[in-house]
């Protein structure tokens, strides 16, 4: 197969590392891809990045497959315009991709399917927004409805903060006009947990469940970013928890999104929050998580092309792939003032001594300028390793981290730590 990825980050970074292993594919492309993906794939120019400058690759390049990793080209309806032009692509349609693209759609969705959420009310105005925080109190979160990179939830603690939030959002201020409606919703507690499947419409085929790091500072402490790192192992959920997920959570989700004529294909990722009440779903993404993308390809075993095909034609091979039993840790190296604005273009160094101690380095933001490897973005690299258990896997992942130097670089020292409670 000649398969094509969408994006340019560590996720699909990751994807590319695992399709490149794959029998089946004969040539890999990415879109437009990065300095780490160009060691496996032939990187390729996106254009403007509409859903007809990626078909337009796709047809140059001949594409059997093509695989997406970010949300807004799917929420513009990169499926839906590969399918007709009768190219196979792994991705949900525009109307599938609204449970990630509109928040009010997803609650309302998971109200209809009744698959276990916290409670919730919309809210168009500030008048609105009063009203729902009367009646949750604090603490409570406030989320725009709209796409807003990560930026669009606010978990208010105080009554004030709440209000203050309320005005920002839907003002335009915090995140523009993905906030003129607003979801109110009770304040969770637990861990989260994030469980994603492969799904042909159907049929799902469930990942092993990750965690992800958002908030940048050790101990959860300090603003949220897009994860400053994942791990996956075998432990964050019991088999009966896992049961738990698939049959209210993912099977009800599929089954509701077939019977209202949005049948699902490509990977459904729920963000879960494990109450005592059990697990809740605080969000679905309708792609693959980054980073925890980074530690599931990186344990994967199997054909990941020909299981993609399979969903992509509406005939899902679910056996086709298995875990290896090990435990996955991704440590996100990040620039100096990340999640703020980033310092870019600084040099990086030492990327083959972390890897030869064990660890992949799957690229984020990073660029060649003169053919040196220079910082580009916030997340720069995902520094990526297994064991057969997670402390082993935590002491390989930071022993190649500390192997890697950029000015400025700063990461998390706690990856993966709150699953050692479980070993
Ligand atoms: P979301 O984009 O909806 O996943 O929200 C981003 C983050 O906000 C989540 O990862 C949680 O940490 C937090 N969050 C969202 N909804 C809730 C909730 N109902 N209760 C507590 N925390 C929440
Ligand atoms: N890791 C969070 C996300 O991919 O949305």
């Amino acid at each position: 197969m000649r398969v094509l990825v969408i994006g340019s980050g560590g996720r699909e970074h990751a994807l590319c590392w695992r399709l490149a292993r794959c029998p089946s594919v004969r040539a890999l492309y990415a879109c437009p891809g990065n300095p780490g993906m160009a060691a496996v794939a032939t990187c390729l120019e996106a254009g403007e990045g509409r859903p007809e400058d990626f078909l337009r690759v796709a047809e140059r390049v001949q594409a059997d497959l093509t695989v997406v990793g970010p949300e807004a080209p799917l929420v513009a309806g990169v499926a839906d315009c590969f399918r007709a032009a009768g190219r196979l692509i792994v991705a949900p349609s525009r109307q599938a991709a609204r449970l990630e693209g509109s928040k009010i759609f997803a609650k309302q969705f998971m109200q209809r399917a009744g698959i276990p959420t916290a409670r919730f009310r919309i809210a168009a105005s500030e008048a609105e927004a009063l009203d729902a925080l009367n009646h949750f109190g604090v603490p409570v979160v406030l989320k725009a409805d709209g796409l807003a990179a990560g930026k669009g939830v606010v978990v208010a603690r105080t009554r004030q903060q709440a209000e203050q939030a309320a005005a920002d959002l839907l003002s335009g201020r915090l995140v523009g006009p993905a906030g003129a409606r607003l979801v109110v919703e009770e304040c969770l507690e637990g861990e989260e947990a994030s469980f994603i499947v492969l799904s042909d419409g159907r049929r799902v085929f469930a990942f092993e469940c990750t965690q992800d790091h958002k908030p940048v500072g050790d101990g959860d402490t300090g603003p949220n970013t897009g994860g400053m790192g994942a791990y996956c192992d075998g432990r964050i959920l019991s088999p009966a928890q896992r049961g738990e997920v698939l049959e209210r959570i993912v099977l009800p989700a599929i089954r509701t999104m077939e019977v209202e004529g949005a049948p699902f294909t490509g990977f459904l990722y729920a963000g879960l929050m494990l109450t005592a009440d059990g697990p809740r779903v605080l969000e679905f993404n309708v792609r693959m998580g980054d980073p925890e993308a980074q530690p599931l390809m990186h344990t994967l075993e199997g054909d990941l092309a020909e299981t993609l095909a399979s969903a992509a034609r509406g005939a899902l091979e679910e056996n086709a792939l298995r875990w290896n039993g090990q435990s996955s840790v991704c440590v996100v190296l990040a620039s100096e003032g990340y999640p703020g604005t980033p310092r870019t273009g600084l040099p990086i160094s030492g990327i083959e001594r972390a890897e030869a101690r064990g660890a992949v380095v799957f690229h984020a933001g990073t660029r060649r300028t003169d053919g040196e490897l220079v910082t580009a973005g916030g997340r720069v690299l995902g520094v990526t390793a297994s064991a057969d258990h997670l402390p082993g896997a935590i002491e390989r992942a930071y022993a190649a981290v500390r192997e890697i130097h950029f000015e400025g670089l700063h990461y998390r020292r706690d990856i993966g730590r709150k699953g050692l409670k479980r070993w």
